[in-house]
């Protein structure tokens, strides 16, 4: 069946026959980035703990699209689990060709209300997590020439308080992006980041909110998921093919410019857990 028009500026079908695998597909950006794939022409898997969600998110985007959609419950802190995503996905699909790494956790935290499990909980899941399943995947990217996509974000650019745990992470996921497109790129293989800035309507804004002045962004307003999903199809269509290695800020400027309406105060006077 041919998929429901993908309403952008790309061409509808230019990820026909090609596989995506997604992480944190079920919901908020990823789930828009898995969708607007589909409306392109790939078939995905999409990947996270909660069996349910992933459940009804496929359901929707199965009915939205016309295209096919499956999910893999598996945590990405747990190399089993996505082993048995990739399998499954291998079984079910035939190849892996892209593979998007954006399961993350996050939350605001202080210095002194950051426990030693609490970063070691967000490390675990966005980095450890990211490199899990790419590690599990990267054999089935390299026989397709596929590419992979890093979910990073711009966190540590300008060490934004109550984030070093997330901004760690990102920072790293944002070496892994460099050190997998020279390992990589002799084999076909272009590995690509996207860092958002503040995207409305989404799980990490709710969290995070707290810390931004959206006037103070230079562009005026806030991100949309489909701003994120336009710079994934870019990143994976041929039109980026000598693009490898390289982090896209999609922020409307917001990192070069950050006010955070709570700081110092937030920093003198802190609340043990928000
Ligand atoms: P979200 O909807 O909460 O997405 C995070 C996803 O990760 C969820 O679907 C969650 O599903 C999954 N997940 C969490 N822990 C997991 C684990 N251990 N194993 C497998 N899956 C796990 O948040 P979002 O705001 O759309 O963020 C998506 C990505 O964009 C993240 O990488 C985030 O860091 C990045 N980002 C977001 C913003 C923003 O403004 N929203 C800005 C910059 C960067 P389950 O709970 O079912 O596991
Ligand atoms: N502030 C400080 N510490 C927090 C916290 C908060 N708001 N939320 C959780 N923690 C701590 C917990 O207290 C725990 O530490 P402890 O054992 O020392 O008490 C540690 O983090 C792990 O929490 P837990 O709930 O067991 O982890 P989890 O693996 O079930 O969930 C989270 C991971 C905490 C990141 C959870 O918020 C989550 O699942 N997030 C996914 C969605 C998301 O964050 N989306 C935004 C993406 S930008």
């Amino acid at each position: 069946m041919t998929a429901v028009s993908s309403n952008t500026i790309f061409k509808d079908n230019i990820f026909a026959g090609k596989v995506l695998l997604c992480s944190g597909g079920g919901s908020g950006i990823c789930r828009g980035l898995t969708e607007a794939m589909v409306r392109h022409g790939a078939k995905a898997v999409i990947i996270s703990r909660s069996k349910d969600k992933l459940e009804k998110a496929a359901d929707e985007m199965r009915k939205a699209t016309g295209g096919v959609v499956l999910c893999a419950a598996a945590d990405v802190r747990k190399p089993d689990q996505v082993e048995a995503a990739v399998k499954f996905t291998i079984e079910k699909l035939g190849r892996i060709d892209y593979l998007i790494n954006g399961a993350a956790g996050n939350f605001l935290a202080p210095f002194q209300g950051l426990s030693y499990n609490a970063f070691r909980t967000v490390i675990e899941i966005d980095l450890l997590g990211t490199f899990n399943l790419t590690k599990a995947a990267s054999e089935h990217i390299k026989a397709s020439k596929g590419s992979i996509l890093n979910i990073s974000a711009t966190l540590y650019y300008t060490g934004l308080p109550y984030q070093q745990h997330a901004g760690s992470a990102k920072a790293a996921i944002d070496a892994l992006t460099k050190h997998w497109a020279v390992e990589l790129g002799p084999f076909g293989v272009r590995v690509n980041g996207i860092a958002p800035g503040p995207i409305a309507d989404t799980e990490g804004m709710d969290r995070l909110g707290a810390l931004l002045e959206v006037e103070s962004i230079p562009l005026q307003r806030l991100g949309s998921v489909k701003d994120i999903e336009n710079a994934t199809v870019f990143l994976f269509s041929d039109a980026a093919s000598l693009i490898t290695g390289v982090t896209l800020v999609v922020d409307g400027g917001q990192w070069l410019n950050p006010r955070n309406p709570a700081y110092p105060a937030m920093v003198l006077n802190p609340i043990s857990k928000i």
